[in-house]
């Protein structure tokens, strides 16, 4: 079997989501974000997304392609662009408290990588993600509290801490919807030992 198929089951053994020993700070992440422009979130669908980079291909913040949808955006340009190809971290990544010291081990590991905003009404509808050379990990930021912010693994409701960062299995059938503004970062990350590894070293309850 594929390496990167054995060590995601690895990564499942563990949980579909599991939370990690890194916390967001929201007022430091808030004033990080408000220095820069939100760019729109895949912005053929109209579904009230915005993005600001983490990661893109040379490390700057106009968010294309990085904050489309590679699927759409390679079928309609004709490239080949992958989650890994992303992996410049920008100016924002080094901002946030502390996230590039928790994630140093792993930097060369970083794949597409950004905070999403939903505007009142945004949604991600059901969907999977089947890269099989990368993992997500995410956290809650800003609002994101039930009941106006629900996320949905496998068709039942999943509650995160706002704040920590999380693993998450979003092979499996997910969803968002958002009844009030929302922040949250997602993380793409290589599947391999070593990630498996810092996975391990840094449950929050080992
Ligand atoms: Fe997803």
């Amino acid at each position: 079997m594929n390496e990167s198929i054995i060590k995601f089951q690895e990564m499942i053994t563990l949980g579909n989501h599991y939370s990690l020993d890194f916390f967001i700070d929201e007022t430091n992440a808030m004033d990080c974000f408000n220095r820069y422009e939100w760019k729109p979130y895949n912005p053929l669908k109209e579904s009230k997304r915005y993005g600001l980079s983490l990661t893109s291909l040379d490390g700057k913040m106009e968010g294309v392609p990085d904050l489309d949808s590679l699927y759409e955006y390679n079928k309609n340009n004709k490239t080949n662009y992958r989650e890994m190809d992303f992996n410049k971290p920008t100016e924002l990544f080094y901002k946030i408290d502390g996230l590039s010291t928790f994630l140093d081990p792993i930097s060369h590991l970083l794949g597409r990588s950004h905070i999403l905003k939903l505007e009142q009404g945004g949604f991600f509808p059901p969907h999977r993600d089947l890269d099989p050379e990368t993992f997500r990990l995410i956290v809650l930021i800003n609002k994101c509290e039930s009941p106006y912010f629900n996320l949905f693994l496998n068709g039942d409701p999943l509650k995160l801490e706002r704040h920590i960062l999380y693993f998450l299995n979003t092979r499996m059938e997910h969803s968002v919807f958002s009844y009030e503004r929302c922040i949250f970062g997602v993380f793409n990350i290589k599947v391999c030992g070593e990630s498996l590894d810092f996975l391990r070293a840094n449950l929050s309850s080992k």
